[in-house]
């Protein structure tokens, strides 16, 4: 049987290899080659790499590509997207394409604030809890002061700190609710270094007084939240009917009723809604991990975000008036562009500087857009054609790897599936035709 392994960390990144080799994998495997192919030959870059988490042994890549043509707020962008699934990148070039020459993108960041809480317990009277706090709350703010000056000199830092009674969620419940404005960081460790300050202080305090009547609270923990429904950015496209005419297939009316009503399943039926979410989300985490941001924070917080009303529903909305389409969404998206990997992992600020290195808000506008781009493409493309043919073109690359084809038949199959369509069986196929 497997024995644990202590001290693993210090093992040299060698070791570490031979003893997941020895524990793991037989003795012809060629594990050990795959994993030493991918490290980097520049040893300053691998290093860089190696110390981001513990344990690295290789890397892994991503495909990152750029989706040009993006037209937001009258200004044209190149988006840069990192993400392994074959369509994406090219729905998100077709739909900032299509509406290069129809006004481009619109955002509005509606809201910057996030928010965290000292989680704790009180069991006595909540009106005295509520004075108390009150009155030591400015002592509260005042501890924070070394951890919150910088912040402050850039335009952030503490908007304000509120008791929150829990008690009808849970027994002697009760936050210290605490917002913040963090700029162009992101902010998890400032919002997390300032609740554990407060959360001290807020012990110290309330142990040295007798206002509480002996009822001390105690504190289970102290966290940012990354629910940000105050951190919200609009992202929308409008046209004229006649605009999105379909030739030879749809009328503007028609495509337009077809794809609002699309819209419409997704705001009322949760199965539809899930999927209709995760294709914007294929834009959004795309830019969101190529930009060097947290994609785990912003899934979830998305996620939370498209239930808020009581049942999960569709982020995006669409409707005709006076003959004008309209297509938008809002979305939570608390990201930075300073601090965390942005000034550290190289591809991250090449990214960001094809992007103007942008202020976080402005990355905030471009992720909803990429968004919202992607889930154009998607409902035009299963409103219309259904969404196979594109994904199987743009996947017939990977079949064709996969099944072992050279370069010469690569070439030869994509000419021939530019007018047959595209199915695994259909590619073996192709291929054994071409070989016999
Ligand atoms: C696939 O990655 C994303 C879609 O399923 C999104 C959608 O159904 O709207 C195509």
């Amino acid at each position: 049987m497997q024995q644990s392994v202590s001290g693993f960390s210090k093992f040299t990144k060698v070791d570490k290899i031979n003893w997941l080799i020895s524990n793991y994998f037989n003795e012809n495997s060629n594990a050990k080659s795959i994993l030493e192919s991918y490290w980097n030959s520049n040893t300053k870059l691998q290093k860089l790499h190696d110390e981001f988490i513990e344990n690295t042994i290789s890397n892994f890549y991503m495909p990152f590509g750029i989706a040009p043509n993006f037209l937001i707020n009258g200004k044209l962008y190149t988006i840069p997207m990192t993400i392994e699934e074959s369509s994406v990148v090219a729905a998100a070039s077709n739909a900032a394409k299509f509406w290069s020459t129809r006004g481009g993108f619109k955002t509005t960041v509606l809201s910057t604030t996030k928010i965290g809480h000292v989680h704790f317990m009180f069991e006595g009277d909540q009106d005295t809890l509520q004075s108390y706090f009150e009155n030591i709350k400015p002592q509260l703010l005042e501890a924070t002061k070394p951890l919150t000056q910088n912040m402050e000199k850039r335009g952030g830092g503490i908007l304000d700190i509120n008791l929150v009674d829990c008690t009808q969620k849970m027994i002697h419940y009760f936050q210290l609710e605490v917002t913040f404005e963090t700029k162009d960081a992101m902010g998890a460790n400032f919002i997390n270094s300032c609740l554990e300050q407060i959360a001290s202080t807020f012990e110290i305090l309330t142990q040295n007084t007798s206002e509480l009547n002996g009822n001390q609270p105690k504190v289970i923990m102290s966290i940012l939240s990354n629910y940000v429904p105050d951190c919200v950015v609009r992202a929308e496209v409008s046209c004229n009917i006649e605009e999105l005419t379909l030739e030879g297939h749809f009328t503007g009316q028609e495509f337009a009723e077809k794809f609002i009503q699309a819209v419409q399943i997704a705001e009322v039926e949760p199965y539809r809604a899930v999927t209709h979410n995760k294709g914007i989300m294929n834009g959004v985490d795309a830019v969101v991990i190529a930009t060097g941001n947290d994609f785990r924070a912003v899934e979830a917080g998305v996620h939370a975000y498209a239930a808020k009303d009581g049942q999960y529903a569709s982020l995006s909305h669409a409707n005709l008036e006076n003959d004008v389409f309209r297509f938008w969404m809002d979305i939570p998206l608390a990201l930075g562009t300073v601090g965390g990997l942005t000034g550290l992992h190289p591809m991250v600020k090449l990214a960001l500087e094809m992007l103007g290195n942008p202020s976080a808000p402005q990355l905030m506008e471009m992720v909803a857009v990429a968004g919202l781009a992607q889930n154009f493409a998607a409902l035009r493309s299963l409103t219309t054609t259904g969404i196979q043919k594109g994904h199987m073109k743009m996947h017939l690359l990977n079949i064709l790897n996969q099944i072992g084809a050279n370069s010469t038949e690569k070439e030869q199959l994509i000419h021939h599936f530019k007018t047959n369509s595209v199915s695994h069986r259909a590619v073996v196929e192709a291929l054994k035709n071409l070989r016999d």
